[in-house]
């Protein structure tokens, strides 16, 4: 693995695209990758995950997971076999764990950790030392555990109980954002709680945590919002198959209906968790021409085929229910509504200010640079889209390193006039390795060139 301390800088050179055809197989699920490590590491016996992600954001899971006394083989870069420690087998690491860039991977640790009897540090990125972890860490302190944060951000310090042991509380707790992270991390902590602890979302979020404890023999209920889970005597092991990333097809979803040939533009194997696809109802509702192929399950997923049609679309007022479920998606969102007829509206999405970057601030300069009209609130943002010609000028932007903001401006080519020249593209390898591949046998015309 790269150290994404200093990952290299790079920047995508795009050249417009006339259109984009075939089929696009996307990499397994960032999400799913990062549980079926944790979960599998802490199952008594053998895992063995296929289609595994092997982004630089899962490798840091996997690395974190080794120094804590798992034992992980990779027969190739998707297949993993994971020996389960049980859920008393963690052994203390000796150093720091960095995460690198990935949230999911801090949050979701900092919940197994904090129930652990030894210290654990850790540490990431740039980027995630600015994010929050306080809301990580609160409910995790109300559950008897003593994380530490520096003004609310990493590096996060989970101190060892004076004793040598750690028993949490179960607790009844209201999320105050409709986060699966936050969600996930109490979960993992109430595993080795006292009692049944029930978690609470003012809105529907990513459930794959649930879903895959229960695939584990867990006791997990759902009522409503509600979330519970019973601690259990231990985790089985799993074989699982990782359905590919709902959010990278986003980009290849966008690209289809900005420029997808008659035969339209298939996307086969993605993740289709009803907690994902947020995008896919607000894309219908803009005009989206999309047919679901084959819809199947996959271990405990739903997955199905996608084939994306050309499509006009029209602006909307994208219903704030619908941002949870397409939390990852805004920033090529945002690059489609700019080539929509007339506005569309985003509001209650003020979570995108504290993701890789911020989502919202990024977006405007990239479209300030590119010459599309828009207007910044402090949750969202409103666009004016060009339906005819060119909705981009060529020019420069920024992606801030982050990984979304650099492929969505990569999928804005297709209506774009001139080239455009995308700064700080490295961390792409974080969810999406393969993508100047993929794109290009698609027809995108993508270069990556170092800074
Ligand atoms: C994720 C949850 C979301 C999402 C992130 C992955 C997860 O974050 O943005 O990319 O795997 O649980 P929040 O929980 O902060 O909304």
């Amino acid at each position: 693995m790269t150290n994404p301390q200093v990952a290299a800088t790079a920047d995508f050179l795009v050249e417009p695209a006339a259109g984009v055809a075939g089929s696009a197989s996307v990499p397994g699920d960032k999400s799913i990758s990062h549980r079926a490590l944790m979960l599998a590491g802490i199952a008594d016996g053998a895992s063995e995950v296929t289609g595994f992600l092997a982004s630089e954001d899962c490798l840091a899971t996997l690395a974190a997971m080794r120094a804590l006394g798992v034992r992980i083989d990779r027969p190739t870069a998707t297949d993993v076999r994971v020996q389960g420690v049980g859920l008393r087998g963690l052994r203390g690491a000796s150093h720091a764990l960095d995460m690198g860039n990935a949230g999911t991977a801090i949050r979701l640790l900092t919940g197994l950790l904090a129930a652990q009897p030894f210290a654990s540090t850790l540490v990431g990125d740039a980027s995630l030392m600015r994010r929050p972890m306080e809301r990580v860490a609160r409910p995790l302190r109300e559950m008897g555990a003593d994380v530490r944060t520096r003004d609310g951000r990493p590096p996060v310090e989970i101190v060892a109980a004076v004793d040598g042991t750690r028993r949490l509380r179960a607790i009844d707790y209201e999320l105050p954002v409709p986060s699966a992270q936050v969600k996930s991390a109490i979960l993992l902590a109430a595993l080795y709680a006292d009692g049944v602890t029930r978690v609470t979302s003012p809105a529907p979020c990513r459930d794959h945590t649930e879903r895959m404890l229960e695939a584990c023999g867990v006791r997990v209920e759902t009522a409503g919002l509600s979330t519970s889970v019973h601690p259990p005597p231990r985790l089985a092991p799993q074989r699982l198959t990782v359905p590919g990333d709902f959010s990278s097809a986003a980009f290849f979803i966008v690209a289809g209906l900005l420029g997808a040939g008659p035969e339209g533009l298939l996307l086969p194997n993605v993740g289709m968790n009803p907690t994902r696809t947020g995008l896919l109802d607000i894309l219908r509702r803009m005009g989206a021409h999309i047919e679901i192929l084959n819809p199947r399950t996959s271990g405990s997923e739903p997955v199905a085929d996608l084939r994306v049609f050309a499509s006009p679309l029209s602006g909307i007022d994208v219903p704030p229910a619908l941002v949870p479920l397409a939390i990852d998606e805004f920033p090529v969102l945002f690059a489609a509504a700019a080539c929509a007829r007339g506005r569309t509206t985003v509001s209650g999405a003020e979570e995108l200010r504290v993701k890789e970057s911020d989502r919202i601030a990024a977006m405007s300069a990239g479209f300030a640079a590119l010459g599309v009209e828009h207007e910044v609130t402090a949750d969202g943002m409103r666009i004016e889209g060009r339906a005819e010609g060119a909705a981009f000028r060529g020019g420069t932007i920024d992606s801030r390193g982050d990984h979304r903001i650099a492929m969505s401006f990569a999928i804005a080519s297709l209506r774009a006039s001139g080239p455009l020249r995308i700064r700080d593209v490295a961390n792409v390898a974080t969810s999406f390795p393969g993508f100047v591949e993929l794109a290009c046998s698609v027809g995108l015309r993508v270069r990556e060139l170092p800074a």
